[in-house]
């Protein structure tokens, strides 16, 4: 096995090896442009031996918001014809090119805690200079994402929320219409194994989706009231809320006292609206169809997100844990991206199983806040083991601890360095 002061150096390797000069690829050659969370969590694992680097990371992701705010999924710095659906498919026409989708909003948390332990007053001039980009996202959020007025978060692509085929989607995907899909060549299953990705239906929904919001001429207001998918995804909204928070903490310290009590508000609507989300029959938060009002009824690793957004009831968190506890059992790595024990579990496929190191950190993050010390510990630990066991993959197969997708995985080494290294500093300690 790898010592853990060669993986250190390994991790390093990656994010270096995969830095295209002011920002990262997640993978080379399956991802090879800038996607918007990876590089959050990415500028995280920089911030660990270069934290210059690391807020440049952020600051170019910024480069490519919108003027109203959005902040795109994939900001296509470079054409790259190894990847499918590149920017023309996208069609959205803006400079630099990106997607018209976006993705869970960690940015706020990721510049308050390297705020919080800035170095110098030109790290804090950054936080600062980022500050109102990320406040004018977090309003877009809640201009175009929040239509039941409950401060939760609409998803209008599977990609949004990052967790591509979670079969939390299954039943409000099988509603959008793929008849008039045009034909496309797929470029991610000529370079991972198939039975690791997902299937050919699931991507003509995806596609039906891009295609509904380039013909709609990605108008956010349109695609909020007429697009075919249109769930509220618990791990948007947990994100989303927590974010809201850590940019709460910075208006506050930034001396930002109007924006703050903007945010306060914003936050208190969610704290009360995520009862929408909560399912009392299997006691866990999930996601929820806005258009048939259904709750996906399933548990997966974004409902413990709850901690991690510092939301819910004592009664709630501690069915919560229950399922926590039951999940465990099933599962040798915490935590699985899906029930273990649901039908439709599987382990090596993207988020049907596979244990993701970026949300488990979240999981762990939220669980020692509220005084879970022993779990977080453990999803941690667990996470270290993955990693030792086999490198830096995309994901795990949380029974064998095996990589799932791609290798040399940019978030991934980035959560070695910040959190499951043996003497990895956390988020306080940077
Ligand atoms: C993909 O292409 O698999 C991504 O998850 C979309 O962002």
């Amino acid at each position: 096995m790898t010592s853990p002061t060669e993986l250190t150096q390994e991790a390093r390797n990656i994010l270096t090896g995969n830095d295209r000069g002011g920002y990262t690829v997640p993978n080379g050659r399956v991802y090879p442009f800038q996607w918007n969370w990876d590089s959050v969590f990415v500028a995280l694992g920089f911030a660990t031996f270069d934290r210059d680097r690391a807020w440049t990371e952020i600051e170019t992701l910024f480069d490519g918001q919108w003027d109203d705010g959005f902040m795109p999924h994939i900001i296509f710095w470079k054409d790259d014809d190894g990847y499918f659906p590149g920017s023309a498919i996208w069609g959205t026409n803006k400079d630099p090119k990106s997607s018209g989708i976006t993705q869970p909003p960690v940015a706020a948390t990721a510049i308050r805690w390297l705020y919080e332990t800035a170095k110098t007053d030109d790290e804090k001039a950054r936080a600062s200079a980022l500050y109102p980009k990320v406040l004018a996202w977090h309003r877009w959020f809640h201009e175009y994402r929040d239509p039941l007025g409950k401060g939760l978060v609409l998803s209008s692509h599977p990609w949004e929320g990052g967790r591509d085929n979670s079969p939390e989607w299954d039943a409000p995907a099988a509603q959008v219409d793929v008849s008039r899909v045009d034909p496309y060549v797929r470029r991610d299953t000529s370079h991972l194994d198939q039975s690791m990705r997902p299937t050919k239906l699931d991507y003509d929904r995806y596609l039906a989706l891009v295609q509904f919001g380039r013909e709609a001429g990605w108008n956010h207001d349109v695609i909020a009231r007429e697009n075919p998918f249109r769930m509220i995804d618990v791990g948007l909204t947990m994100i989303l809320i927590r974010a809201n928070k850590d940019l709460y903490a910075l208006a506050k310290a930034l001396g930002r006292d109007k924006d703050a009590e903007e945010l306060r508000a914003r936050i208190d609507l969610s704290e009360d609206g995520v009862n929408w989300l909560w399912n009392d029959d299997i006691g866990s938060f999930c996601s929820r169809d806005v258009i048939s009002e259904k709750s996906s009824a399933m548990v997966t690793s974004a409902s413990f997100l709850a901690f991690y957004a510092g939301v819910g009831s004592d009664v709630q968190r501690q069915r919560q844990l229950e399922n926590l506890k039951r999940v465990s059992k099933a599962a040798t790595y915490m935590v699985p991206s899906f029930d273990p024990e649901h039908e439709a579990f599987d382990s090596i496929r993207y988020w049907r199983g596979p244990s993701w190191a970026i949300v488990n950190f979240m999981v762990a993050t939220g669980l020692r806040e509220v005084g879970e010390e022993a779990w977080a510990e453990k999803v941690r630990l667990d996470n270290q083991k993955m990693m030792e066991k086999s490198g830096f993959y995309e994901a795990y197969c949380p029974i064998e601890g095996s990589g799932t997708g791609g290798d040399d995985f940019t978030w991934t080494a980035a959560m070695w360095l910040l959190w499951a290294a043996p003497d990895a500093p956390g988020v306080s300690n940077l």
